[in-house]
């Protein structure tokens, strides 16, 4: 009898996939997720140590040498926009360059990357400080979009999924930056995904997560946003995970936003 090819859950297998903070939270549960499906990943992120811990946490869950090869990171900061083009650059270079001289094409990038929240009211907001906090979540995806088809397979199997937020439909008081930021992750999808077709370009919604950036803030915040998810409980890395994984499986889905938010947007 002839072998069984399975066609969901080999979507990944011998992929290559680029994760920008890939070393904590929702971005380390998409490095796990995507070694299980058979993908190598690459993670960074803008701390060297941060990079080779997540290395190390990844070898340890996944210990035998299948997976161990598979696991590669670099560290790359996106916080400075003078720098930015040229660190994405120089990061692009060394995640495409593989272990031999052959050139290493990406397949999917997942953009999960995100400094730590500055929740500022309008009022004592700045011109500066308001673009300071785009650097990260919203100047840096674009770079990505401007720099990646070089080092990508140019396929709708490839993808780029980025990362917005609830907040973008409900936003919390004194949000409104942050918000506007996400909201024009959101939007850029669709000029993205028309501007590198045939490579895909989603965006996922996360609601509330338990990560490491949730662990700053204060408890009574998390337990009012308890109190309105639906499924009464915050959300798990691992869960969002899935709907970066879609993103990278269905060939179908460009120009998409995934929501992973525990309904919190209509409650
Ligand atoms: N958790 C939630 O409830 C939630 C909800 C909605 C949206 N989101 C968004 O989803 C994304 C991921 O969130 P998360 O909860 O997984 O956050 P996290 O646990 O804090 O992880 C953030 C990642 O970004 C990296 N990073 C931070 N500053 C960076 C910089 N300057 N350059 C490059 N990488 C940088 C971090 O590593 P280093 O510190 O080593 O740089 C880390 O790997 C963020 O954009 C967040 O705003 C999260």
């Amino acid at each position: 009898m002839s072998e069984i090819r399975f066609k969901s859950i080999n979507k990944l297998n011998d992929s290559f996939v680029l994760i920008f903070g890939g070393t904590k939270g929702i971005g380390l549960a998409v490095a796990a997720a995507a070694l299980e499906h058979g993908a190598s990943v690459f993670v960074t992120s803008s701390q060297e140590e941060n990079v080779q811990h997540a290395i190390k946490e990844l070898r340890t869950t996944y210990h035998s040498e299948e997976f161990h090869h598979r696991i590669s990171g670099a560290s790359c900061d996106l916080g400075s926009s003078d720098q930015l083009e040229e660190n994405l650059r120089k990061l692009f270079e060394l995640a495409s360059s593989g272990s031999t001289n052959q050139r290493r094409l990406i397949d999917h990038i997942v953009f999960t990357a995100g400094d730590s929240l500055k929740v500022v009211p309008l009022s004592d907001s700045t011109p500066a400080s308001i673009l300071n906090s785009g650097t990260v979540r919203f100047l840096a995806p674009l770079i990505i979009g401007k720099l990646a088809t070089k080092y990508m397979r140019i396929s709708n199997r490839s993808s780029i999924t980025l990362t917005s937020g609830s907040m973008t439909r409900r936003p919390e008081h004194d949000w409104t930056v942050l918000a506007a930021f996400a909201s024009g992750t959101e939007g850029m999808r669709f000029g993205l995904s028309k501007d590198l077709a045939p490579i895909r370009v989603n965006v996922v919604a996360p609601g509330v997560v338990q990560t490491p950036l949730l662990a700053r803030l204060p408890e009574q915040a998390k337990e009012e946003w308890r109190k309105v998810l639906l499924t009464g409980e915050l959300g798990w890395p691992e869960d969002v995970a899935e709907a970066y994984v879609y993103s990278m499986k269905d060939r179908s889905a460009t120009g998409a936003l995934v929501d992973s938010s525990d309904g919190r947007i209509f409650n």
